[in-house]
């Protein structure tokens, strides 16, 4: 249909499609989702208006969208072993934006991980409405081992009073002590958020330790490791009385954490909710809920700990010496390189990477030092450590001569005999 309807439209996703088909993509926030989750998604439920949650709607007919909402909710529970969930954030940074409106009040302090080292953007930015709402301040990373010190965090909670305190990262590459968090949250009074976004489906399975029974609230995207449609969603782990004392206006009785979070959702911070992509998320995360995605995460570590072990072979610094989780966060300095001429070289040698901050950076966010790498989006093609190795190699290559035209046409004749060895959809032809 969009053939004819809209060929400028319909050639510019073909072309799109082919790019995805014939690159490396190594975006660590990037995968591919399902075709059962993209059908889901290019659904008639994109038509339909449900205010509300399901049973207490402000529109009719949602007979139908209710049970795609409670199937999601069931699922998402099931996947996280937690209490509460909502799937209506329409992405990260929205399910983000519902819980600062739960716990805090403009002008409060949150205290979260630097972005220079690795945190988020809706984490106190001073350019994000975080930032400019509340009062951030900043745990980092210690400049020789690259990881969070708790000890620094408690000393820094202590001193700023933090009344909320997150957790959760773009570009960390271990593993979260959560307990230590709580205690530390416990001595200042300060409510605890872990944003997930990254790291979601290593969660899900086990591959990484489990936020849910130390913090008071989860955020998450769904289109990261869990490898679902473009979203996000918030999940309490133990739900129960809220803490803040926020009671129902007309019973006065004290609202349960779900319910605060439910309403800062909607009508707090968004209207209608998207419930062609409310189904896609319910597809993934009943396919997350199968065997082979406990697989697909285990392998996704151990083609970063491949990856990791084969750029240190090659004589590359990597922050923190490794890596957890799925991703690693090359300082490109000791090469005499920076982030934004390997991505650009590495870019038209078919590899999609992204410059990035590395902590104590000497040069400024649109130049930076180092390039983040991630492994999820080729494990789901199919790639294995073997693979990954033969990554480190070609990438090296084109780092080693970055200027050169023959140098990066000559990879990039390789990037696709290899990517037409995995082909990314089995409509994609190319
Ligand atoms: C830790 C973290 N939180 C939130 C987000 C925002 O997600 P979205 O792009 O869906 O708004 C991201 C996205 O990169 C992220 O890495």
């Amino acid at each position: 249909m969009l053939e004819h309807s809209d060929p400028a439209i319909f050639s510019l996703i073909e072309q799109e499609t082919e790019r995805q088909n014939l690159n490396f993509e190594l975006i660590a926030s990037e995968n591919f989702a399902s075709r059962a989750t993209i059908e889901a998604m290019g659904s008639t439920l994109t038509n339909k208006y449900a205010e509300g949650y399901p049973g207490k709607r402000y529109y009719g007919g949602c007979e139908f969208v209710d049970q795609v909402e409670d199937l999601a909710r069931e699922r998402a529970k099931t996947l996280f072993r937690c209490d509460w969930v909502n799937v209506q954030p329409h992405s990260g940074a929205s399910a983000n934006a519902a819980v600062y409106l739960a716990f805090m009040k403009p002008g409060d302090t949150l205290l979260g991980l630097d972005l220079a080292h690795g945190g988020h953007l809706t984490h106190g930015s001073p350019v994000n409405f975080s930032g400019i709402t509340y009062h951030a301040e900043f745990y980092g990373v210690e400049k020789d081992t690259g990881r969070i010190n708790m000890d620094a965090v408690r000393k820094k909670a202590k001193e700023v009073k933090p009344r909320m305190i997150s957790i959760g990262a773009s570009a960390y590459t271990r593993d979260f002590d959560y307990a230590a968090f709580r205690e530390i949250a416990d001595e200042v009074g300060a409510f605890l958020w872990m944003d997930m976004a990254h790291t979601a489906g290593l969660i899900a399975t086990g591959e990484l330790n489990d936020p849910m029974p130390y913090t008071d609230v989860v955020t998450t995207t769904t289109h990261k490791t869990l490898r679902g449609p473009r979203g996000g969603m918030i999940l309490v782990g133990k739900d129960g009385e809220n803490r803040l004392g926020v009671v129902a206006p007309k019973s006065g009785r004290v609202k349960r954490w779900g319910e605060v979070l439910d309403s800062a959702i909607f009508p707090g911070t968004q209207g209608g909710p998207l419930m062609h992509v409310i189904a896609a998320k319910a597809v993934a995360f009943g396919e997350a809920l199968k065997p082979e995605f406990a697989e697909y995460q285990e392998q996704v570590r151990k083609n970063a700990k491949t990856l990791a072990e084969e750029f240190l072979r090659r004589g590359y610094e990597l922050v923190s010496g490794g890596t957890d989780n799925h991703l690693i966060l090359v300082d490109l300095r000791s090469k005499g390189l920076n982030g934004k001429i390997a991505e650009e070289s590495l870019d038209h040698a078919g590899i999609t990477v992204n410059k990035n901050m590395v902590p104590f950076d000497t040069e400024s966010p649109f130049v930076t030092s180092g390039i983040r790498i991630g492994t999820p989006a080729m494990t789901t093609r199919g790639f294995g450590e073997a693979e990954f190795i033969r990554v480190a190699e070609l990438i090296d290559r084109v780092l080693q001569d970055p200027e050169s035209d023959e140098n990066r046409k000559r990879v990039r004749d390789d990037v696709r005999e290899m990517c037409q060895n995995f082909p990314l959809y089995d409509f994609v032809t190319v």
